[in-house]
């Protein structure tokens, strides 16, 4: 491995004369620089009125001048989009064959000459997709009316890295099958509430499961985190928030049993509190929205019979009734791997220690119409064991736990115009099997925030947010274990304009990010920004890269 320390000091000023180059802080893909690259333009698309449009379809083939189809060391996928004017935040949602392979979201554009971002994603652990050819498939739903003009101009490419003896194929499951509403002609995400069910049927050699989920709330559920309980919602006005609480818990259920959960994690759009804190620096998780992984192992023995069986997912509150706002949008991977054999796995789930619903309690106090301390905690224990035999012979205990903690504590004063919150939500997620550690996920996503409106007319606010991703994990066994700190600090001022145009916002961005992983690739990045106005200056007074993946 190549242990070079890159560093890069700039003090830059942009102004308004160029395009601004918008991004997310991230570890860049590892890949195997020295391998042949192939490189295929999948489409470029504009997405003007691509609600009513639909979205960007493309058949993509594998290519076979890197190696034989399925060999590969590394597939990514670069998004790269400019787009001019006015716009809201858009999310992307990619598929491919029906899978869900990453969900992205959208820079707000700037007038002037516009912002342009890339994004590199990888995607190696869907190689068993990018094996055959498929649909693949952008779903960008934009809007084009006054005040709002900007077309996200998008250009996505894959880059398949050939192997070689010192870059071996990735390692891959032997069959990938979507948890998704499997629509030829959207983006497949189901949305909930209601739940989502799929009926799924396993291959009868099937020796593992583990599966990977996509969830993300939209409209009265973008801010789920400052939606104020039932309790107490009669006490603020509804303009300024929404009711059913700020716990979130996404479930997996497999014939009605809860086979994993989730709590997310705080993922803020582009046009999130005020807008200028993101301009040039996303929220962390924005180009790249984190998903959540939970062993399906276990319920194998009960999978394997040749029938369908009901997957369910859905998103569920602290509520008595566990009610939610509209809407979350939802979808799931099941990376599935095979016996050497092809007689049928049996064996039994021997433990299911799962509630329906994570521990939770809602407490507070009332002074006063928009003056309240409102609490919810939820606690989550999940302990899910069994015994496999494959056809081969091979016999394998497997122990799933998780064991989440979440708070999340409100304050609203001053006629509910001034709200601070302070959430934490921690955990530890681990399956062994045969006491081999295979999934781990330790994280923690603590969030702070001030949110001031300046009067009643509710146009103008001043807002902070204290913000960390910090997540060792180790998603399933074919992938590389690797752990991520991200701390993100902003603060600034906002000032609505008439008619979505002429507003006025500034603010600051600071970041510290590290990643290091089991195959000793590290990549730092710290880097401050500020952002005076919508359309004038930004100042980056600090970019310090890092690490042995910082090419
Ligand atoms: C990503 O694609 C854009 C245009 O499609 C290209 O200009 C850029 O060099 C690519 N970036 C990387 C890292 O491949
Ligand atoms: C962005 O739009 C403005 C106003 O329509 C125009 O003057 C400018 O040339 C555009 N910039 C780019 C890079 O397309
Ligand atoms: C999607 O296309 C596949 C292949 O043509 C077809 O089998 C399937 O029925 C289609 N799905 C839907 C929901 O139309
Ligand atoms: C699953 O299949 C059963 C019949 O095997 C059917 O009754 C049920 O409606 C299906 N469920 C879904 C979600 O498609
Ligand atoms: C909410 O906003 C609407 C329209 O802006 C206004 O008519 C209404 O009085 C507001 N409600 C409260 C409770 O402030
Ligand atoms: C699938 O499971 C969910 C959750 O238990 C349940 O609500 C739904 O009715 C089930 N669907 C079918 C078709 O059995
Ligand atoms: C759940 O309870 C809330 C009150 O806490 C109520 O507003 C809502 O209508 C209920 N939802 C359902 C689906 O029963
Ligand atoms: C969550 O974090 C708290 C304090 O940061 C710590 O005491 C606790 O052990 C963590 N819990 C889990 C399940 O990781
Ligand atoms: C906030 O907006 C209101 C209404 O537009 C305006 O009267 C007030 O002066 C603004 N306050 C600040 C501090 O800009
Ligand atoms: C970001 O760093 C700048 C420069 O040190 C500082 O002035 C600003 O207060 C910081 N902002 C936040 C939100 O940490
Ligand atoms: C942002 O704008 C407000 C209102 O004009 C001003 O009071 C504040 O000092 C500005 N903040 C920064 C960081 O430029
Ligand atoms: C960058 O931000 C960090 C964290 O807020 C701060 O401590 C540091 O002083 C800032 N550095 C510069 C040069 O802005």
């Amino acid at each position: 491995m190549l242990s070079s320390l890159w560093n890069i000091i700039l003090l830059v000023t942009i102004s308004s004369a160029s395009i601004i180059r918008d991004f997310q802080v991230a570890q860049p893909p590892v890949v195997p620089v020295d391998a042949k690259r192939c490189t295929v333009e999948i489409f470029s698309h504009d997405f003007a009125n691509s609600f009513a449009d639909g979205p960007a379809i493309a058949q993509l083939d594998p290519p076979d001048d890197c190696g034989s189809v399925g060999s590969w060391a590394a597939i990514t996928l670069n998004l790269t989009v400019t787009t001019n004017g006015t716009q809201f935040d858009r999310l992307g949602i990619f598929t491919f064959h029906n899978v869900e392979i990453w969900r992205t979201s959208t820079f707000e554009p700037t007038i002037g000459d516009g912002i342009i971002w890339t994004y590199m994603k990888d995607v190696t652990q869907y190689i068993p997709l990018f094996s055959e050819p498929g649909e693949f498939l952008l779903e960008l739903d934009n809007l084009i009316e006054t005040g709002l003009d900007g077309v996200y101009s998008t250009t996505v490419t894959a880059n398949y890295y050939e192997s070689s003896t010192s870059h071996p194929s990735a390692k891959k499951a032997d069959m990938i099958i979507p948890l998704s509403t499997l629509s030829n002609t959207t983006g497949d995400d189901a949305s909930v509430p209601p739940s989502f069910s799929i009926n799924v049927t396993i291959p009868q050699n099937t020796i593992a499961i583990y599966a990977e989920l996509f969830a993300s709330g939209n409209g009265l559920e973008e801010d789920w985190f400052f939606n104020v309980p039932d309790e107490f919602f009669p006490n603020i006005s509804p303009n300024i928030t929404s009711a059913h609480d700020g716990f979130r818990e996404v479930r997996l259920l497999i014939d009605g049993l809860v086979a994993g959960v989730a709590f997310p994690y705080i993922t803020i759009f582009s046009g999130g509190f005020i807008p200028s804190f993101w301009r040039p620096i996303g929220s962390y998780g924005v180009a790249e929205l984190p998903t959540y992984f939970v062993d399906v192992s276990p319920f194998v023995p009960l999978l394997t019979d040749g029938l369908p069986h009901n997957f369910t997912l859905d998103v569920v509150s602290a509520e008595a009734n566990h009610t939610i706002n509209p809407n979350w949008f939802v979808s799931g991977i099941l990376q599935v791997v095979l016996d050497s054999s092809s007689e049928r796995t049996t064996g039994s789930l021997t433990v299911h220690s799962a509630t329906d619903y994570a521990n939770t309690s809602i407490t507070g106090s009332v002074a006063d119409f928009g003056h309240f301390d409102a609490t919810v905690t939820a606690t989550r224990g999940i302990h899910i064991e069994a015994d496999i035999l494959g056809g081969s012979g091979q016999s394998t205990h497997v122990v799933w736990t998780q064991d989440l903690v979440f708070s999340n504590i409100q304050t609203y004063r001053n006629d509910g115009l001034f709200a601070t919150l302070t959430q934490t939500s921690n955990g530890t997620s681990t399956s062994t099997h045969n006491g081999v550690v295979v999934l781990s996920d330790i994280f923690s996503y603590p969030f702070k925030t001030r949110f001031d409106y300046l009067d009643a007319t509710l146009t103008n606010w001043t807002s902070s947010i204290d913000h960390s991703y910090d997540r060792a994990l180790l998603p399933n066994p074919l992938r590389v274990a690797s752990t991520i700190n991200n701390h993100q600090t902003t603060d600034g001022f906002f000032q609505l304009g008439a008619e979505k145009m002429g507003n006025f916002g500034n603010g600051t961005n600071n970041n510290t990010f590290s990643y290091f992983d089991a195959e000793g690739n590290t990549y730092t990045r710290r880097v401050n920004a500020t952002n005076s106005n919508f359309n004038d200056t930004i100042t980056i007074p600090l970019d310090e890269i890092g690490g042995n993946l910082a090419h």
